[in-house]
């Protein structure tokens, strides 16, 4: 997750968006984020990070406003179990933003999916090379990206709130 500190315009990139794994009973659907949204993932994000690490409104409008990002929800029967926001940085540079699942829909593919589409949609830009950070202490997540590819290329002492050390990972996209 990306703070703040450290930081749509772009052309609609026609993509398939990769779908979850189907619960027939609660089937989920990967779509572009619209506007209408907002409320519901900035709560989310609310959910999701600690006070001061989750992003105010203005933070995540800054970042959803930012030249080269782009996000997707997760959608379910109407509810939102799900986002991610990614940025184009340079021609060939990604960067995740964050990647939120609701805490009562984790470990049902959701995280992979989203994940997956905005990958495909960073690459179909030319994007060669995503990078993050997540918190030290934060196995779940660590245990995502690694599974989904990444790799710790470093750690940012006090990267949260001057205090709390992320790891700084990347990703080459084949
Ligand atoms: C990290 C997060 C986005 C993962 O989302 P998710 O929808 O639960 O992940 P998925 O179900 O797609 O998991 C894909 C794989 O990642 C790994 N994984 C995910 N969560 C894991 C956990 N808690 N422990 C171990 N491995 C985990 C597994 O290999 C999993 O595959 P499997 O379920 O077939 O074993 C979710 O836990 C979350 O929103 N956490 C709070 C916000 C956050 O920390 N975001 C990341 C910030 S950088």
């Amino acid at each position: 997750m990306l703070t703040p500190e450290a930081c749509d315009s772009i052309r609609r990139a026609v993509i398939a968006v990769p779908q979850p794994k189907q619960d027939a009973l609660r089937p989920t659907t990967v779509r572009p984020y619209e506007a209408k949204d907002f409320e519901v993932i900035y709560r989310l994000d609310q959910q999701c990070y600690p006070p001061g690490i989750a992003y105010s409104r203005f933070g995540l409008r800054m970042f959803l406003a930012e030249p080269g990002a782009r996000a997707w929800v997760a959608e379910e029967g109407g509810a939102l179990a799900g986002f991610v926001l990614v940025r184009q940085v340079r021609s060939t540079r990604g960067h995740v933003i964050t990647l939120d699942v609701r805490a009562d829909r984790r470990r049902h593919g959701i995280g992979r999916a989203l994940l997956t589409a905005a990958e495909a949609w960073l690459a179909a830009q030319g994007v060669r090379r995503v990078r993050l950070e997540t918190a030290v202490d934060n196995q779940a997540a660590l245990a995502f990206w690694q599974r989904a590819g990444y790799e710790v290329k470093g750690t940012l002492p006090g990267y949260y709130l001057d205090r709390d050390d992320a790891y700084r990972m990347e990703k080459e996209l084949g």
